[in-house]
């Protein structure tokens, strides 16, 4: 009999819950056990934990956010809270932590599995940058929201002839522009993978207008550059990510634009909304593999390492080989978007 300790750790996602789900029936169906850690580390370290039992996860499939709270802690702050991290892996005799968690946490992972906590990364974040997996849990579903904001923008846009710049989320990739741009039908994207000149956006604009389209929808990732000589000085996290709702991207390229081209220009922050909601059927389907291999792959003695699905396989990529590293937008996308705009 083994015994798995879950927790969620980063940014929420929609299909967490999802995933706690096929964590702890594939472990029922092998007679383990499953406890779960409150608010991610914080739980871990203060030893806040329950029994997941089958009635726990009733009805979880469809619902946004994670039962078990989530948090953003870095348990390396301090060598007190790794102290206090071992001695309840040991109390709460575990097999191994599952956690539900981003970049940060497989780096803090693979910094466990030193200290001799074995781990394995279930992969979540709108961001989808993980290393090790095509697709993370909830980029679906956020994809599906900015897609919703743009149709909707279209017509606003439309009726008032304006540009309308859209500020995704996504951190320091593209991923979430550039696919919530194509399914809305953006007639620019901005994203750190693929570097850009204002004039060239404002120009992109004008020719727009002088065919007959008078308005324009720009998608910008929250983490592309600002319109060259601006400041990029900016505040960063407890990870050393730069805080980016600080940096205000989507306004300076707005009044950038409004100045360019002399049209009247709005600036539309998307925010927490991106990452609210019930789970699209693809991100509960992703949820469940990877939720389900985990344990599989627990089940077999392997640990230390992130699942992924890529080219549609499940895959098991060492901590050590992703720790560090950024799953970049793939740029053949853009070369996809670029003939719409
Ligand atoms: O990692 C997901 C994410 O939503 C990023 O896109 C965003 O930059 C960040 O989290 C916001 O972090 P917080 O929830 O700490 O404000």
């Amino acid at each position: 009999m083994k015994r798995y300790g879950i927790l969620c750790d980063g940014g929420d996602a929609p299909g967490i819950n999802a995933a706690i789900r096929a964590i702890a029936r594939t472990a029922f169906e092998k007679e383990d056990e499953v406890l779960g850690f409150q608010d991610g580390f914080f739980g871990l370290v203060n030893n806040d934990v329950r029994i997941i039992t089958k009635h726990s996860v009733s009805g979880i499939l469809p619902s946004g956010g994670s039962i078990l709270g989530i948090s953003r802690f870095n348990p390396f702050k301090d060598p007190k809270y790794i102290q206090a991290i071992k001695e309840n892996f040991k109390k709460n005799a575990l097999t191994m932590l599952i956690f539900i968690g981003d970049r940060d946490t497989i780096s803090i992972a693979n910094n466990l599995s030193k200290e001799g906590i074995p781990s394995i990364v279930v992969p979540k974040t709108i961001d989808n940058d993980i290393w090790g997996t095509d697709f993370s849990i909830g980029f679906d579903s956020a994809v599906g929201i900015i897609s919703y904001a743009l149709d909707n923008l279209h017509s606003t846009a439309s009726s008032h002839h304006r540009v309308m710049v859209v500020e995704t989320m996504g951190r320091e990739t593209g991923w979430l522009a550039l696919f919530g741009g194509l399914a809305g039908g953006a007639d620019y994207i901005i994203i750190p993978e693929v570097p850009y000149d204002i004039k060239d956006v404002a120009a992109h604009i004008e020719k727009r207008r002088k065919e007959g389209k008078n308005f324009s929808i720009v998608v910008v990732a929250e983490g592309a550059p600002l319109p060259a000589g601006k400041d990029e000085n900016v505040e960063k996290d407890d990870f050393g990510h730069p805080i980016n709702r600080k940096r205000r991207v989507g306004y300076t390229i707005m009044e950038e634009l409004e100045r360019l081209t002399g049209i009247k220009s709005r600036t539309t922050v998307l925010g927490y909304i991106q990452r609210g909601g019930m789970p699209t059927t693809s991100d509960r389907i992703l949820a469940t593999r990877l939720g389900n291999a985990a344990v599989e792959f627990a089940d077999e003695g392997k640990f230390n390492g992130v699942i992924g699905v890529k080219e549609g396989k499940i895959q098991f990529t060492p901590l050590e080989e992703s720790a560090g590293k950024i799953h970049k937008a793939d740029t053949k996308f853009y070369e996809l978007a670029r003939i719409f705009f």
